[in-house]
């Protein structure tokens, strides 16, 4: 029988970022180390990528992903389109993605399914980066580790409380701060707890960086002496329907000023946005001084200006 006229693309030597564990922990690293002079030195890479072309796809909605995504190809000289919509609806998964390969440069995915995302690698055989999934939000935990190493100067041994619903964004943090040397500790109610795959792999990379990872039901237990606490929405994007019953469920979890005097006492409050005010953190926290929420959302641009002179150049 003739071989069939595609072959799934091989991976070999092209950096993707599927999912945070596709990063080493020297990439990641030297990801952390690049941000710095691109967040300075905006000139310096102005024409970096010039005549490099990025597909964005979203099968969710999008505020700071998408706008710091197609601001940071066009600061770096390239370009990119955007489309919305279910991906692999009209036609094959395997074919949008050899298609977006002949035009474009790399694909940037927003998916529910992280197959998906896993799919559009596998078939397009250009860099793909992760722009969310249901199970990981990559390049949120990079702006944020990029954040906490801008405020402590360091971040080998800072503990991060991550307080709510064991999500993508909990998930990505965990991988990152297991790599990097963070103690992390996660409160979450019973049967909402990061997926046991992950915490295993996190507890692997804990292991060589002298990282802990506590997962416990206890909030004041979680935040105990951390140097920031964390909190994502209780009903993530697709779990709507979910989010009435999630609210009882939860309300132990906000984090509010009485949550945080169990914290260290110069505290920081991070949260990937969008927040929902008074469910997972009250108005008063969010608008704290202590909050960096938004300088998080700046470092998204940063962050990934820096992933794609990375993969791209
Ligand atoms: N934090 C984040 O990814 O925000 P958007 O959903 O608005 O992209
Ligand atoms: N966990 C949230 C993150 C949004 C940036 C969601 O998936 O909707």
């Amino acid at each position: 029988m003739a071989a069939p006229i595609y072959q799934p693309a091989s991976h070999a030597g092209i950096i993707t970022l599927r999912k945070d564990l596709d990063l080493s922990s020297e990439q990641l690293n030297g990801l952390l180390d690049l941000t710095h002079p691109v967040k300075q030195f905006r000139q310096r890479y102005a024409s970096a990528l010039k005549g490099r072309y990025l597909s964005l796809l979203f099968e969710k909605p999008s505020l700071r992903t998408r706008v710091t995504f197609e601001l940071a190809i066009k600061q770096l000289g390239g370009d990119c389109i955007t489309q919305t919509g279910m991906i692999g609806e009209r036609e094959a998964l395997k074919d949008v993605a050899r298609n977006l390969a002949r035009w474009t440069d790399a694909i940037v995915a927003r998916t529910f399914a992280q197959d998906t995302i896993d799919e559009l690698a596998r078939w397009s055989g250009i860099p793909v980066i992760n722009a969310l999934s249901d199970l990981y939000h990559p390049c949120q935990a990079l702006a944020d580790m990029f954040t906490l190493k801008e405020h402590f100067g360091r971040l080998r041994g800072l503990k991060l409380a991550y307080v709510g619903d064991g999500n993508n964004v909990a998930h990505s943090l965990m991988l990152c701060c297991s790599r990097l040397g963070i103690h992390f500790s996660v409160a979450t109610p019973a049967g909402y707890e990061p997926n046991a795959a992950g915490v295993a792999q996190a507890r692997e990379f804990a292991a060589e960086s002298a990282a802990q990872i506590e997962i416990t039901r206890n909030p004041e237990e979680a935040v105990n002496s951390a140097h920031a606490v964390y909190t994502d929405v209780w009903a993530s994007m697709g779990q709507e329907c979910e989010a009435e019953e999630r609210k009882k469920l939860f309300a132990p979890y906000q984090v509010n000023e009485a949550l945080l005097d169990h914290a260290r006492k110069d505290v920081l409050f991070m949260h990937c946005l969008p927040a929902k005010r008074g469910l997972e953190v009250t108005d008063a926290v969010m608008e704290s001084p202590q909050s960096i929420a938004f300088e998080q959302a700046e470092n998204r641009l940063h962050v990934q200006k820096a992933l794609l002179l990375m993969m791209l150049q």
